[in-house]
């Protein structure tokens, strides 16, 4: 009897045991988290910019512009190497609207810089289609 309720405990020390294995796996692959982190933060700075440009567009003040084009541009190589949550296997493509949307902040600040407010106009124009077209495919 004595024997019998022995190997019952331990039968129950050991099914709990499992239990705790169970519990304690690792689930997925968090790798990439950081970078979505990341992008994540960069976002509402990204808001923030685009409004500040076109309010400095509409009140002709290009120095305005160049202050905000400055900012994204520190960030432009960050933008690149980031990863969304939503089609990460498109990642290529996720890359290659980063990459025109540098371009275009690039010709945005050389125009504001040489005066042609036109030209950052259109430059500005192009970019914030890259925000739209990047959100559609890549934002959850
Ligand atoms: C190359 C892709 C890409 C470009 C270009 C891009 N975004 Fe985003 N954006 C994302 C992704 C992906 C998310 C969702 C990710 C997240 O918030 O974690 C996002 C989210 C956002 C959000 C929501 C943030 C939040 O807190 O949920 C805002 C606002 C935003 N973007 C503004 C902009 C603006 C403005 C621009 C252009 C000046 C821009 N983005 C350019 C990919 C991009």
């Amino acid at each position: 009897m004595k024997s019998l309720m022995l190997t019952a405990a331990a039968a129950l020390l050991l099914v709990s045991a499992l239990a705790d294995a169970h519990q304690g796996q690792h689930h997925g692959d968090h790798q990439a988290t950081a970078q979505m982190a990341k992008l994540h933060k960069m976002m509402p700075r990204y808001a923030k910019a685009r409004a500040l440009i076109e309010k400095s567009l509409e009140q002709g003040n290009l120095k305005g512009v160049v202050k905000q084009t400055d900012y994204l541009l520190s960030t432009t190589a960050d933008l690149k190497k980031s990863q969304p949550h939503k089609n990460v296997v498109q990642l290529k493509e996720f890359q290659g609207i980063a990459s025109g949307f540098e371009l275009d902040v690039d010709a945005l600040a050389a125009a504001a810089r040489k005066g042609d407010l036109e030209g950052a106009r259109a430059a500005f124009t192009s970019a914030v289609k890259r925000c739209d077209s990047c959100h559609a495919k890549f934002r959850t």
